[in-house]
């Protein structure tokens, strides 16, 4: 199929946190569409518009500009009781949003009981993953199992009755095999309150690959944008400390239910550091000193849970593995304010193994990510500020040596440079698609 605007997916390239909100929304500025294509209300995306901070965990981050188009894909778990408090949240701050979100009529709700189960599980597990605990776990394994219940089901009461009895009795029946039966108290209650949104949600149906299709068809420009980060993936991440879906680009197709072909564009968001939150393997970590300094530096705190993210130095293997599954087209650098004040920076360029090897790829085995130690290069640090820069040149000379370094390292160019929260503390580093 020929298209004729453009389709980027901006995707995240590290554990999630990178920034993606604030570009999705500086980006937004230019497009018509923004569509989300995979997990739930498990994404904390931050925006900044002058002094006001948005949260957004449902809705995509295009929604601040307005007339701008937001949906969310059939890749999407919909929580619907978030996705309308989230929604409602937004109408109270005056955002406008007639005729402006729309969800697909494939998507998988996710319902109060997911929630129950993610938590139970969490609790009675020795393997924690260190989920959010807003169900996605659980909303997946429906799907997967053939179990879920979808949007368009809320048109048929009938249908809808019998599914969602279907899939919360196996839910009831495993929390009562987790001895966590405390937690049904208001679930009844719960979910008369997430089914009561039905004829609401049902209004916002639409079918996004089609709308997609078309206004591309038609000139338009689509941004879809990614929730999570490459090393989250089901697939590619740092498996079994992962989310449940695919959140690399090839899932922006079928999370929207376009063509792979009707994507042009696809731009890597990396953290001029790196953070994880939850639990899992984070092989440059820093030492704790240099966390907390860090963390207190760039805020690292959940936007989600409010957990403390750890914190630790840029690590281009993983950088190199995300370029590679995602087939980054460039990447944008966020946060390189945060290191303004550091005098030395670490840059990871490759593992030792713990059998003495050394290897430049993002190893399979988690397990042994745990006990890698990373091949460090130092570069000196610019110790001025950075968050006026509004042009390369602007930059220190050492600063924009380190994001050559991270081009360089990554395979992939800088196309933008975020320096603060703002919309305007962004530099465009040539060609953007
Ligand atoms: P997302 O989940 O990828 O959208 O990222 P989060 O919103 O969870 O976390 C990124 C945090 O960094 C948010 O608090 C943003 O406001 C903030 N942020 C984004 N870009 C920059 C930047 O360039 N500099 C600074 N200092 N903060 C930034
Ligand atoms: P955004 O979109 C950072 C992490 C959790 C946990 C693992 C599985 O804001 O970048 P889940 O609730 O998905 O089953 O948890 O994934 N996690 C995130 N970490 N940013 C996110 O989203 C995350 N979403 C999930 O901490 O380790
Ligand atoms: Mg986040």
């Amino acid at each position: 199929m020929t298209t004729h605007g453009s389709c980027t997916v901006i995707v995240g390239c590290q554990w999630g946190d990178e920034g993606k909100g604030k570009i999705v929304d500086v980006l937004a500025e230019n497009v018509d569409i923004v569509a989300r294509y995979q997990g739930g209300a498990n994404a904390g995306h931050t925006v900044h518009v002058g002094e006001e901070e948005f949260i957004l965990h449902q809705i995509p981050s295009g929604i601040l500009h307005q007339g701008k188009r937001c949906l969310l894909g059939n890749g999407v778990v919909l929580d619907i009781v978030q996705l309308f408090q989230e929604y409602d949240a937004l109408l109270a701050r005056g955002v406008a949003l007639e005729g402006r979100v729309g969800v697909s009529r494939r998507a998988q709700l996710l319902l109060p009981y997911h929630r129950l189960l993610d938590r139970a599980v969490e609790e009675a597990t020795d393997t924690k993953i260190g989920t959010t605990g807003r169900g996605i776990g659980p909303a997946y394994e429906d799907k997967a199992g053939r179990r879920g219940v979808r949007v368009i089901d809320l048109a048929n009461p009938e249908r809808l009755a019998k599914r969602v009895a279907a899939a919360q009795e196996r839910v009831v029946r495993r929390l009562e095999e987790l001895g966590a039966t405390e937690a049904l108290a208001t679930l009844e209650r719960d979910m008369d309150e997430a089914l009561a949104l039905g004829p609401r949600l049902l209004e916002l149906a639409t079918d996004t690959g089609p709308e997609i299709s078309a206004a591309l068809r038609a000139g338009k420009k689509v941004l879809l944008e990614g929730a999570q980060g490459t090393a989250l993936d089901l697939d590619h991440g740092t498996y079994p400390f992962v989310t449940s879906s695919n959140t690399t680009a090839a899932a922006a197709a079928i999370g929207t239910g376009i063509g792979p072909t009707s994507i042009d564009a696809v731009i890597g968001v990396v953290k001029a550091y790196t953070t994880r939150v939850g639990e899992g393997p984070l092989p440059t970590a820093f030492e704790p000193e240099m966390d907390a300094r860090v963390r207190e530096l760039g805020g690292e705190f959940g936007a989600t849970t409010g957990r403390p993210r750890r914190c630790g130095w840029f690590d281009s293997v993983l950088a190199r593995h995300a370029a590679q599954v995602n087939g980054l087209t460039g990447i944008a650098v966020t946060k390189l304010d945060v290191l303004d004040t550091l005098p030395e920076l670490r840059v990871a360029t490759a593992y030792r193994m713990p059998d003495g090897s050394v290897t430049e790829s993002f190893p399979a085995d988690t397990w042994s990510l745990s006990a890698v130690e990373p091949v460090y290069e130092t570069l000196p640090g610019w110790q001025a500020p950075t968050t006026e820069a509004r042009r390369l040149e602007d930059l220190p000379a050492r600063a924009r040596a380190y994001l050559n370094r991270l081009e360089e390292l990554t395979g992939a160019p800088v196309q933008w440079v975020s320096v603060g929260t703002r919309r305007s503390q962004i530099i465009p580093c040539g060609a953007v698609a």
